[in-house]
């Protein structure tokens, strides 16, 4: 057998949410709700349904590789050029780029301990080690501290505001004092993921795209997988310099955005309605969990995402087996040093109030 680096035979791969169909098989139940991988409780944007169905009949021609009018309406959007715009398979695959084409094997990668794991794993797909900076002790990212983990070995920086698992987010003012020690670090590349962007209600939630207009060592992250409901056909949007966006359309495959994506993704951009009502649905789940979860006397972070981390008080591993046995699908979270702790997407309020009183329960 051929030798293989131990950077993939030790590679512990991504776990995610638990499907349906494998829960109601394993368990033997009928009713299963899914609340654990933060996706959109009211499916897709239905402006984006229709797209589709009257594009079905394309699907023997190869999509636009270029993305030519996404592109156009994505720029249109953001009030950034198309020069500045590359798309990926979702965002994960846009991390896998930028891995690829900045990080030769040996160098590294910097975030956080408690972060979206895809960071972790593009990079040692590239043999390259993840540096952890941990986090402060109100579950933030510890941006004060990037400046003393940093090496010019690591050629880039993972940010995600507003954070997954913890919800939590780094402040403008924190994410200034930041980018003044790494903004025109010319060593370095800073993405900043900001999936659940659309879903932030502080004041000081600062815009990345403020810093990639400044700085051309950044990168901005955004997906279509959260708000717009399209996390089954896959889109990520990345803003960043004209040079580096030419760079990473180098790396990427020339059909890796499919042609009902394209088409979905212009007709979601325009749904104005769903997004409001997914935006007040979210904030509304997010209340009442923090009400409940509050008389329930339970620890929980509040969040700028569309999910919930909080603190069972026992084995989260046991408390999540319970939720199973009640068809509820939660999240583990063992891995990120939070061992008691679960992650809880909102759903529809009639699903919200169905986990929270099987939590009770499962809590007795
Ligand atoms: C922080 C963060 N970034 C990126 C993603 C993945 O997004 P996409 O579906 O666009 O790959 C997720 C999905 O859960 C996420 O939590």
């Amino acid at each position: 057998m051929i030798k293989i680096s131990e950077y993939i035979t030790k590679l512990v791969p991504y776990t995610p949410g638990k499907p349906i169909e494998e829960t109601k098989r394993q368990y033997g139940i009928k009713e299963v709700i899914k609340l654990a991988s933060n996706e959109n409780p009211l499916g897709p944007s239905p402006l984006a349904i229709d797209a589709i169905k009257k594009n079905l009949h394309l699907l023997n021609l190869y999509p636009d590789g270029s993305c030519f009018q996404l592109k156009e309406e994505i720029s249109k959007y953001y009030e950034f050029r198309p020069q500045n715009i590359v798309f990926g398979n979702g965002s994960d695959e846009l991390c896998d780029f930028l891995v690829r084409l900045v990080c030769e094997p040996g160098d590294k990668i910097l975030t956080s301990h408690r972060a979206f794991d895809t960071y972790r794993l593009s990079a040692q797909v590239a043999r390259c080690d993840t540096t952890f900076v941990p986090q402060t002790s109100d579950f933030k990212f510890d941006l004060k501290n990037f400046k003393k983990h940093w090496t010019p070995k690591h050629k880039l920086i993972f940010l995600t505001n507003p954070n997954n698992p913890t919800g939590t987010y780094n402040t403008k003012s924190e994410m200034d004092a930041f980018f003044e020690d790494f903004g025109n670090n010319n060593d370095v590349i800073i993405v900043i993921d900001e999936a659940y962007f659309e879903y932030t209600r502080a004041a000081d939630y600062p815009n990345s795209h403020v810093y990639v207009r400044k700085f051309s060592n950044v990168v901005s992250l955004r997906t279509m997988s959260k708000v717009y409901g399209l996390a089954g056909l896959r889109l990520g949007i990345m803003f960043a310099n004209e040079g580096l966006c030419e760079l990473v359309n180098k790396v990427r495959k020339p059909f890796n955005i499919n042609s009902l994506m394209q088409v979905a993704a212009m007709a979601a951009l325009k749904d104005i309605d769903f997004l409001e009502k997914t935006k007040k649905l979210t904030w509304q789940g997010l209340d009442f969990f923090y009400e409940e979860l509050k008389k329930m006397n339970l620890q929980y972070l509040p969040s700028q995402g569309n999910f919930v981390l909080f603190d069972t008080k026992k084995d989260s591993l046991e408390v999540f087996e319970q939720m199973l046995k009640k068809g509820i699908i939660l999240r583990p979270v063992k891995n990120y040093d939070l061992p008691t702790w679960l992650r809880m997407s909102v759903g529809l309020m009639t699903e919200n109030e169905k986990a929270i009183s099987a939590l009770r329960e499962a809590l007795l």
